[in-house]
């Protein structure tokens, strides 16, 4: 379909249906005073190189200029439909695709999408003071693309909110711009959206663990009966990819710089790089707070939806059977041990999902262990801590265990925490290095140089240029 010219970027013929397209233009104004409010602070007025999605067509979509933040046109897009698409698991598998929400589904559904729709502005809202301590014009391009298409997804579950339920579905659009992370009073939904993103290293932690948790979920989703979701969350997977990818090499380059300096013989700290204990402890942390996102081990809603054909497996097309027959075996906590649990599988898809997350993860660390290996560095690797370790969510978050899985007392774990997860003087270690850097091609002590520009353009080139008079 070709792009409708309102002032909503769209592929959806918006301009058809007056009534939506002038709710969404009563929205898009708040949208705007909350992305100057909360949106990168400082850069507002600076012209950024970013992309832009104008089409879903193979590359129509990615557009690159350079753009003020709050000019960036946020569309909405969906894949193009599929004649005769049938549902691809459950009860409901081979009925087909459904274009309008089932009533019997409709809570379920608005659930799963504001709680989605949640982690998009807030991520921006985490991220909002990290472009003031940028550890290079290149780094600092690339989290203002990740936040504007953040941005985009929010707007991609706002069009769905707002077409698909109603009154209900505005109201919940408008909280999703009241709601703040980290507030006392009005958080957001999920526990690590309101982790504050003080430093680049977290920031990095969180585009390769968190954002790629949202991968998974999108990719579940992408699976889903009501076809609309499918849709549109399919081409936020495409856009999801950058920010993988800004997350997994950002860390790869930290671990490069250090590396190559301890195979120099040289201290780290004196260098202002972040030694190799405190990235393994923020991988800790941030590995495990994205694990609590996929949800209990356990879970009666997991099964629910799948039963429901609501949000399907990791490409469900892959499996042999789709009606999610059979059982899973996990081990769970009983009284301080573990015990072997055979569990239906429909209720352990939450499990399912996470390791397909822990099996990717551990590929990017493979590869940071390559990095350092060609560093010439011997006798030192990096590792995800186990699926049980430091957990906040499901039968593991009443108890303790080691990164190695093993299982502890509550004092144990105390004592040895300080070495397992970031301590305030680590923090306040990273936290020391964030000085900006801002002359084109430059990198800050602690980040190696990425391998390449952006978008076949030269790393030294102005990514983030001064407002042109
Ligand atoms: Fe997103
Ligand atoms: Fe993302």
């Amino acid at each position: 379909m070709a792009l409708d010219q309102s002032s909503i970027p769209n592929n959806v013929d918006l301009s058809s249906d007056r009534r939506l397209q002038r709710a969404l233009e009563q929205w898009q104004p708040n949208f705007l005073s909350w992305w100057n409010d909360v949106g990168p602070a400082g850069f507002q007025a600076h012209e950024i190189w970013l992309r832009t999605a104008i089409s879903v067509e193979a590359g129509g979509w990615a557009h690159f200029d350079y753009v003020r933040m709050p000019d960036y046109r946020w569309g909405i897009f969906l894949e193009p439909q599929t004649e005769g698409k049938k549902i691809g698991f459950g009860d409901v598998q081979g009925e087909p695709v459904w274009d309008e929400v089932p009533g019997e589904h409709r809570n379920a559904l608005r659930r799963i999408i504001v709680t989605q729709a949640d982690t998009e502005p807030a991520s921006v809202e985490q991220q909002s003071l990290l472009g003031k301590c940028a550890p290079s014009l290149y780094d600092l391009r690339n989290l203002f693309q990740v936040n504007v298409e953040e941005g985009r997804h929010l707007w991609a579950m706002v069009y769905l909110l707002h077409r698909h339920f109603g009154r209900d579905g505005r109201e919940e659009a408008d909280e999703l711009l009241q709601r703040r992370s980290g507030s006392s009073d009005k958080p957001r939904i999920l526990n690590a959206f309101n982790e504050p993103i003080a430093d680049w290293l977290s920031f990095f932690m969180f585009t390769m663990f968190s954002d790629r948790d949202g991968k998974y979920q999108l990719a579940a989703l992408a699976e889903s009966g009501f076809d609309p979701l499918a849709r549109t969350t399919r081409f936020m997977l495409t856009e999801e990819a950058h920010h993988l990818f800004v997350g997994e090499t950002g860390v790869d380059r930290v671990i490069q710089r250090t590396a190559q300096l301890m195979a120099e013989g040289k201290e780290p700290r004196e260098h202002g790089a972040i030694p190799l204990e405190i990235v393994q402890k923020y991988i800790n942390h941030w590995f495990s707070l994205a694990l609590d996102l996929f949800g209990g081990e356990i879970s009666s809603n997991a099964a629910d939806f799948f039963a429901a054909g609501l949000k399907g497996r990791f490409r469900e097309e892959g499996y042999e059977e789709h009606k999610g027959i059979g059982t899973y075996r996990m081990q769970t906590p009983s009284n301080g041990k573990l015990i072997e649990e055979e569990v239906p599988l429909r209720n352990a898809m939450n499990e399912v999902l996470r390791d397909e997350y822990i099996k990717d993860c551990q590929r990017a660390v493979d590869r940071w262990n390559k990095s350092i290996a060609k560093a010439g560095l011997s006798g030192v690797t990096m590792k995800l801590p186990h699926r049980r370790f430091h957990r906040g969510v499901g039968p593991f978050s009443t108890v303790h265990a080691s990164p190695d899985g093993d299982m502890l007392s509550a004092e144990e774990f105390a004592s040895k925490q300080s070495s397992w997860l970031p301590t305030p003087a680590d923090f306040a270690y990273v936290g020391s290095l964030m000085v900006p850097v801002y002359e084109p091609g430059k990198m800050a002590s602690w980040v190696a140089s990425p391998a390449k520009g952006i978008d076949g353009l030269p790393l030294d080139y102005a990514y983030v240029r001064a407002p042109q008079a």
